[in-house]
């Protein structure tokens, strides 16, 4: 190795994730250098605000972006966040020849093709191993190791935030809005935490997970995307009483023609995020505060569960890192890493159309014939009932019923229906249910 050329590195952004590159680059130094067969040498750190107190050289500091990315670089790590100017700095790079590591889920979820036929044209490689799903190794695994494999489901945990707010509800009873201030006030939530509640961090996450798992292009604005704000201690208490818990889950699935019971229906993909009951006894069920976990499930390879730290400065640097010296070990023998793989361009099912199955909850009047009036609206959509179960109360009962799978319009059209009907006083509760059938 002595005398061999240093691979140059421009690292675009120091907050949480790039001050943890900068000391994991520094401390592992020596390491580095062996694993990847020359040496790493960062060539410059560019910021918004240099002057700002930080544990890295000084002297790398830059605000300069696209001086730095034109210079004589190998390669660009991003952890800038957001789509602009992060997508053109990262266009620049890719054309010039550079590989580019990021872990902005924001714009891989919206701008992956343009990001992959830019890296195709000059043969850079394009890595993004912490975009999803912080720490926890998986694109690559997705990308690689399963690249054999038929991939037929992945199911995620892969919001910290709401994972620790719904955790948080189901071992106390509290609300909502009680859990949120709580995680707020500890730090797990940030001061605006739309883009976690809302579900549109998982939404970017799902739509990268999509695109790799069935060989499409998938994005955020094709996800249907529902957040954990409406979630109520009711949803989480009606759960407990099955022995299943609220997640808030990323799933993508593939659903071929028979399975839409739509006749000369090809395969599409179904991409979804929404709260959901899993039984407590389903491997994402025991997955607790701001972890993340993502079940998959492939043809040969079976049901594989990943597990670990979804966000936070050192475990995203640690998927950053090792992004890096793959990108580094590529240019030291002039190779490259896997292209974009779309050819399959499965079509995403609209929500209506994806096979869902539902728990109701509802209070009803305790009298003949409220049972069949109910049971009547399922048949008239279509819907099998797969569990009913009724409470007797003083004037009053309480309903619980579990479909078997269905489309998820004719889901919706039944609730709605149901909670017209004179005998039914409350719809108390209304949750999708997953991982089992
Ligand atoms: P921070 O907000 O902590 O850091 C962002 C950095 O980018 C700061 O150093 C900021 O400079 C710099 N920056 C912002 N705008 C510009 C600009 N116009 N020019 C130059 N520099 C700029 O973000 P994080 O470290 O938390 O996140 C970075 C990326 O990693 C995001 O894409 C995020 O989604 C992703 N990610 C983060 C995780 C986490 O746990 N934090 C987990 C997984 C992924 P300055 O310091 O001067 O303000
Ligand atoms: N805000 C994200 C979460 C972290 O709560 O999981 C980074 O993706």
């Amino acid at each position: 190795m002595p005398g061999q050329k240093p691979i140059k590195v421009a690292l675009l952004g120091c907050g949480t994730v790039g001050t943890e590159v900068v000391r994991l680059l520094t401390d592992q130094a020596p390491d580095l250098t062996a694993r990847v067969g020359a040496p790493v040498e960062l060539a410059g750190i560019a910021v918004r605000k240099p002057n700002k107190h930080r544990q890295v050289p000084a002297e790398l500091l830059t605000t300069d972006v696209d001086a730095l990315v034109e210079s004589d670089v190998d390669v660009v790590v991003e952890v800038v966040g957001g789509i602009e100017p992060a997508r053109t700095w990262l266009l620049k790079a890719l054309r010039a020849g550079k590989s580019v590591v990021t872990a902005n889920k924001a714009l891989l979820a919206d701008h992956s093709g343009e990001l992959f036929e830019a890296a195709d044209a000059s043969g850079a490689d394009l890595y993004f191993e912490a975009a999803v799903a912080g720490a926890i190794p998986l694109l690559r695994p997705l990308r690689e190791s399963l690249a054999g494999d038929r991939i037929t489901r992945v199911t995620g945990i892969v919001n910290g935030t709401t994972n620790f707010i719904l955790s948080g509800m189901d071992s106390t009873g509290a609300s909502y809005a009680e859990t949120l201030e709580e995680a707020t006030r500890l730090g797990y939530a940030e001061a605006d935490p739309t883009a976690d509640v809302d579900g549109f961090d998982a939404a970017s996450k799902a739509a990268i997970l999509a695109s790799l798992a069935f060989h499409s292009r998938v994005t955020a604005a094709e996800v249907h995307r529902e957040g954990i704000a409406s979630v109520s201690a009711a949803d989480i208490a009606a759960a407990k009483g099955l022995g299943r818990v609220v997640k808030l889950l990323a799933i993508c699935e593939r659903v071929d023609g028979s399975e839409s019971g739509e006749p000369g229906a090809g395969e599409s993909i179904s991409v979804r995020v929404h709260p959901a009951m899993i039984p407590r006894t389903h491997p994402l069920a025991g997955v607790s505060g701001a972890f993340n976990a993502v079940f998959v499930e492939a043809d040969a390879a079976g049901e594989m569960m990943f597990y670990g730290k979804g966000a936070g400065g050192a475990p995203t640097a640690s998927a950053v890192l090792g992004d890096l010296v793959a990108v580094a070990r590529n240019r030291v023998v002039s190779g490259r890493g896997p292209r974009e793989s779309a050819y399959a361009a499965l079509p995403v099912r609209p929500m209506g159309q994806a096979p869902t199955r539902y728990h109701i909850s509802l209070d009803v009047a305790d009298r003949p014939g409220v049972l069949s009036q109910v049971a009547a609206v399922f048949a008239e959509h279509d819907v099998s009932i797969a569990v009913v179960r009724q409470e007797g109360r003083v004037d009053d009962a309480g309903l619980v019923i579990v479909t078997h799978a269905a489309t998820d319009a004719a889901l919706r059209s039944t609730v709605d229906k149901i909670g017209g009907l004179p005998v039914v006083r409350e719809v108390v509760s209304v949750m999708r249910v997953e991982g089992e059938e």
